[in-house]
């Protein structure tokens, strides 16, 4: 068999929860491959929401096999608080898995993700303040510490010691932070090493034995297409790659596994923390998308900025991850709109007229949004199951953002719920 992945198109958020959870119900394997705690995905299941934001969304369903890959970075605290959170729901989590090669966010990267952000001041990223970028840093850098350093305390303890070296005099002498302790620090971790040792695993192994018994495997990114750190909107992005390639690397499979690639995009666009984004509303409108899409964090509950959706970044997020198929999320938030407006093209400063994402952040940060406009419908689509049952211009909005960007539409979300989505559609 082989993988599919699931991949924000935009800037996080856009639902990629529900959709990995929709399709979790016929996969056999569901895996994490990059970010953190940073993400936060939301599944609302009947009367239940749950708000996951390491272990993948296909943990709902018993015998399903889930893993947090190599790619990902773990704060082993905030993984056993969700764990417990979990279980006290009565979540099993008999099929969860964790690469023991994946890096651990430890406290010192929390606390330089926040001083850094501190000093940066108006130039700061806007990040989560989990320590998802020093923790990248000391990965690339070749000081990080792994899950697998868990089950060996003296590993762990050296480790530390000569991470801090170099931690405890940029904390002390740039940050003014205090200086922290190797064996305080792994003395605390021992109960948390602990409670994490029995899902420490060879996950990559783990998938490929999944494929080749021609097992169903999905592969749940995290963030979106814009906050890649390669080719998103630099500096404002995240420090890990949620395009699809990276779900590769972050499994430790080949790239000739992934035969299915699920772009998951909101009928419009939303972003949380700084950084450019050409189709901002600052009116009634985005107003009105806030409050309807309910448009607060999962993660650190802050105001999503809101605007019209954008197929010159739609069609980069296309390219880049090769999209077999697109889920359009929150089309259910643009009832009631007199006109709903498509932006498919870019004005630069210069006077010119781009379709193509630009390469250059000057030409981007210079581009104002060139907009279609489409009429709206008032109707209430929320249950809504098939196609035909849309108004014909909730279909019309589709069908266009589907030939612009040039990738089929698959599913149309229709509200929260597990089960409001209009499935296998055919455009
Ligand atoms: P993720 O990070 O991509 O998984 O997305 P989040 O969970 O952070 O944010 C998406 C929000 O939209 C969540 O509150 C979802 O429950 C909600 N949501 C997802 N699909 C739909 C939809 O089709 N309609 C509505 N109204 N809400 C949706
Ligand atoms: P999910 O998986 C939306 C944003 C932060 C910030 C930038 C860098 O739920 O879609 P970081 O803490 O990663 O260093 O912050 O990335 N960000 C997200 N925005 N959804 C997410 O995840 C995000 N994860 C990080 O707001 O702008
Ligand atoms: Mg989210």
């Amino acid at each position: 068999m082989s993988a599919t992945v699931v991949v924000g198109a935009q800037w996080g958020d856009e639902g990629k929860g529900k959709v990995v959870d929709l399709l979790a119900e016929k996969s056999d394997l569901v895996a994490r491959y990059q970010g953190g705690n940073n993400a936060g995905h939301t599944i609302v299941a009947g009367s239940e929401t749950y708000k996951l934001h390491l272990v993948p969304s296909g943990i709902l369903y018993p015998g399903t096999l889930c893993v947090i890959g190599t790619g990902t970075v773990v704060d082993p605290r905030a993984l056993v608080t969700e764990l417990d959170s979990l279980e006290s729901r009565g979540i099993s989590l008999d099929g969860l898995r964790l690469s023991g090669s994946a890096h651990l966010i430890m406290p010192y990267h929390v606390a330089l993700d926040g001083a850094s952000e501190m000093r940066l001041g108006r130039f700061s990223i806007g990040t989560t303040r989990r320590g998802i970028g020093p923790c990248y840093q000391d990965k690339a850098a070749r000081i990080g510490i792994r899950a697998q350093d868990l089950l060996d305390p003296k590993i762990l303890v050296r480790k530390l010691e000569i991470a801090l070296e170099l931690k405890n005099e940029i904390m002390e002498r740039i940050y003014e932070l205090p200086r922290m302790n190797a064996q305080e620090i792994a003395d605390n971790l021992a109960p948390v090493a602990a409670r994490l040792a029995p899902f420490i695993a060879d996950t990559s192994l783990l998938v490929e034995n999944a494929l080749r018994d021609g097992k169903s495997v999905l592969l749940e990114g995290a963030q979106g297409t814009m906050l890649d750190v390669d080719h998103g909107t630099y500096p404002f992005v995240t420090s890990s790659n949620p395009i699809a390639g990276a779900a590769s690397t972050g499994i430790g499979i080949g790239p000739t596994r992934i035969t299915r690639v699920l772009g998951v995009s909101k009928a419009y666009t939303t972003r949380v923390g700084e950084g450019p984004f050409p189709t901002e509303l600052f009116d009634s409108d985005g107003t009105r998308m806030l409050e309807r899409g309910n448009e607060f964090g999962t993660t650190t509950g802050r105001q999503r900025r809101c605007g019209w959706i954008d197929l010159v970044a739609l069609r980069y997020a296309a390219r880049l991850s090769g999209f077999t198929e697109l889920a359009l999320t929150k089309l259910d938030v643009l009832s009631g709109f007199d006109r709903v407006r498509i932006c498919d093209a870019y004005l630069t400063r210069d006077g010119e007229i781009l379709r193509d994402f630009p390469y250059h952040q000057t030409v981007f940060h210079g581009c104002t949004p060139m907009y279609d406009d489409l009429a709206g419908w008032d109707d209430d689509i929320s249950e809504c199951r098939e196609l035909k049952h849309l108004p014909a211009a909730a279909r019309a909005y589709v069908e266009t953002i589907s030939q612009a960007i040039e990738v089929p539409i698959t599913l149309i979300g229709t509200g929260q719920g597990r089960h409001q989505v209009i499935d296998t559609v055919e455009i």
